[in-house]
């Protein structure tokens, strides 16, 4: 990836074709700590090939963890792991890198949190200015110390015990990192460790959990791990990314006369609020589950098939209680209100802690290709009254402002240069000549 990368999007008359999006960024890394603390040796196939697993990955190496690429196939990378039990990491020689991925360094807080060694973490620019106190607070009430710069920012030392404590947490703000961090922690407990979330997040851990063996008790929004638990090693296919689909959908959603067909696609219920939103802003979308996977069930990722279609573009409004199912969408949300419709979002402050602060980039990025986007404090208000001109942006270094740009750009009346483009690596390496094999 480099930042000085520049992408030059054309307007489009409109998109066609069927597309498979790159591997669950979420499920990835899940599967992989999963596996790295699992007895015996686990296959995964479908791993995301974007930076942010692979940081996992080489986090994973350094800690002793051997992992072997066997092969990679259109849905992603085929990856053995070879499991070290649990609390069979071993003390990394240097400083872990968990360059731009906020979910590699409070997972990893979390396993590390129970390894009787100290070990640093750090990573790019962006991570070293994100808060880690969420994750702080809670190991350290566990028994963990933790060093961690001004502000409770990266580069963080974690220095684990192995008598760690099991506790009942209510995290602040809703975060699946926070909670796969602790349930983490927990799992390498004697005793047996809750979590109270304020709002549900995506639920992959506890789902991954148990594909790996282990018991998980979920009551509302409570979840409840028992320690000492033994991962049993599997093998396992990552869904595609429903967050790398949302591009495709809006794409099709908002250039008038397109049809996109998206394949393999994560249908879990915690990550499909992305549709709902689509289709209240105007776009047909169909849902084909694949067969044998069970939506309602609540171990397995259910996947399927979702068409998408264009048929006019109307306003809607996000209210605070969906913000999380849908945070990593919003960025690209906004796009899709740029070419027509209406979108007004508040409760999603947490945007402001990103890989950017994505309410100030997007406001000041959609302003430059000739945007009406008002912005507030805990969101945005985006009105499509006229067709943007395109212009110049800055991605600043976040990989779903750059692609949510591209496919604002799909609708300007002129050209948009995109600096920085090369960020969309992070999550979608594919993504420019995904798009450009999409034109009509
Ligand atoms: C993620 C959780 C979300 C999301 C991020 C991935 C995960 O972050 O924005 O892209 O894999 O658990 P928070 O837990 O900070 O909300």
């Amino acid at each position: 990836m480099s930042d000085s990368s520049i992408v030059v999007v054309q307007p489009a008359r409109s998109v066609h074709g069927r597309v498979r999006p790159p591997g669950d960024k979420s499920i990835s890394h899940r599967y992989a700590l999963f596996a790295a603390l699992a007895d015996g040796a686990s296959e995964l196939s479908g791993y995301s090939t974007g930076a942010d697993c692979r940081s996992t990955l080489d986090c994973l190496r350094a800690s002793g963890v051997e992992i072997d690429a066997i092969g990679q196939d259109p849905e992603g990378l085929r990856l053995r792991v070879t499991g070290r039990g649990l609390r069979g990491l071993r003390p990394p020689a240097g400083v872990l890198d968990a360059g731009n991925s906020g979910t590699t360094i409070r997972m990893f807080s979390g396993v590390l949190a129970a390894h009787p060694f100290a070990a640093t973490m750090t990573g790019d620019a962006s991570l070293r200015s994100r808060p880690m106190k969420r994750v702080i607070v809670p190991l350290e009430r566990m028994g963990a110390r933790i060093e961690s710069a001004d502000g409770g920012r990266p580069p963080l030392t974690v220095h684990g015990r192995a008598d760690l404590q099991a506790i009942e947490y209510a995290p602040e703000v809703p975060s699946a990192q926070v909670k796969s961090a602790v349930l983490l922690a927990g799992l390498q407990t004697q005793g047996t460790t809750s979590v109270l979330e304020p709002l549900a997040t995506r639920d992959h851990t506890e789902r991954g959990l148990n594909e790996f063996g282990v018991q998980i008790q979920r009551d509302g929004l409570r979840v409840s791990i028992t320690g000492g638990q033994r991962l049993a090693a599997r093998h396992l296919g990552v869904p595609g990314d429903i967050s790398a689909a949302a591009f495709w959908m809006v794409a099709a959603g908002s250039v008038p006369g397109s049809r996109i067909v998206i394949d393999g696609v994560g249908l879990n219920p915690t990550r499909t609020g992305i549709i709902d939103v689509v289709r209240r802003m105007g776009a047909s979308v169909t849902v084909e589950p694949d067969g044998g996977t069970d939506p309602s069930a609540s171990v397995g990722e259910p996947t399927g098939s979702l068409i998408v279609e264009h048929r006019g573009l109307g306003s809607t409004v996000i209210t605070p209680d969906e913000v999380p199912g849908i945070i990593d969408e919003l960025p690209v949300l906004a796009a899709m209100a740029t070419h027509g419709g209406e979108l007004q979002v508040s409760g999603a402050q947490e945007l402001r802690v990103k890989e950017s602060d994505r309410i100030s980039a997007l406001a000041d990025g959609l302003r430059r290709m000739g945007g009406d986007i008002d912005e507030q404090p805990d969101g945005f208000h985006v009105r499509g009254r006229t067709r943007l001109r395109g212009g110049e942006v800055d991605a600043r270094h976040d990989h779903r402002l750059a692609m949510a740009f591209a496919i604002a750009a799909l609708g300007a009346t002129g050209p948009t240069t995109i600096h920085g483009a090369g960020a969309a690596a992070v999550s979608y390496p594919e993504f420019f000549s995904v798009l450009e094999g999409l034109r009509a």
